[in-house]
């Protein structure tokens, strides 16, 4: 396969799988996933990362910390905004298209508040995966740090597909700081950004058929040319 066409299929292959099978993942292919990763840029290569992988008995602490806090219906305590904090056009309905997406994709109706809140609970249960990566970074770097780090992100999740393996980033696992500091033993002048579930699909989970579309080119491209 010509180098161009691997890079392509690994980038639109990448896709966030939200239910895995129950299979361990080796700790050398982890290592070789952040080891590429790694190479990502950064501006005067600073490398704002901060890892911590998550797995076996401290996994399962972690999913029973977190999903407690969720039960209890703790609000987030993210420590910084994610989202807009007004949603407006067209944003507001991108978003609906994507969670309504999912929730007709699981027969769950618009309204069943109970049904939303299991599927929510299920990105505390990292869907399952054994692998749980969760991203921290020095609080007092600033915006520019945040948009290198988002590209190390996206190395780790295409770098992931090709070993076969897939992923789901989440926002959502940076709802509690708190727990995930505590249990991992991060340092208050740290912020968690989010995390990354990481894993084998399990093919035949229902929210795995789900993809979102994407705008056509016309859309956000505009060509300036002479
Ligand atoms: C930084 C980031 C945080 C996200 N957080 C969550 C999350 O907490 N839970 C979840 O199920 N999906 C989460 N997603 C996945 C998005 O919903 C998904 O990327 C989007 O709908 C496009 O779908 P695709 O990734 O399957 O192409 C997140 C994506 C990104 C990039």
């Amino acid at each position: 396969m010509p180098a161009h066409t691997a890079v392509a299929d690994a980038i639109t292959s990448r896709r966030s799988v939200r239910g895995f099978l129950p299979r361990d993942v080796d700790r050398e292919l982890i290592d070789r996933i952040l080891q590429i990763a790694a190479s990502a840029p950064s501006g005067s290569n600073i490398q704002p990362w901060k890892v911590h992988v998550v797995q076996g008995a401290l996994r399962d602490t972690l999913s029973r910390q977190l999903v407690a806090a969720h039960e209890q219906g703790l609000p987030s305590q993210r420590e910084y905004e994610y989202y807009p904090v007004q949603w407006r056009s067209p944003y507001l309905e991108r978003r609906r298209a994507t969670g309504w997406g999912l929730y007709r994709t699981l027969g769950i109706q618009k309204g069943d508040r109970q049904a939303s809140s299991l599927q929510h609970r299920r990105n505390f249960e990292f869907f399952d995966a054994p692998v749980v990566f969760l991203f921290a970074i020095d609080s007092d770097l600033e915006k520019g740090s945040w948009l290198d780090y988002g590209m190390f992100l996206q190395n780790i999740m295409v770098a992931a597909r090709g070993f076969g393996l897939h992923t789901c980033p989440q926002a959502a696992l940076a709802n509690y700081p708190d727990i995930v500091k505590k249990l991992l033993s991060i340092p208050d002048d740290q912020t968690i950004v989010c995390g990354i579930s990481m894993g084998y699909e399990d093919p035949d989970c229902p929210a795995n058929r789900f993809q979102p579309a994407r705008m056509a080119l016309s859309e956000f491209v505009t060509f300036h040319d002479g």
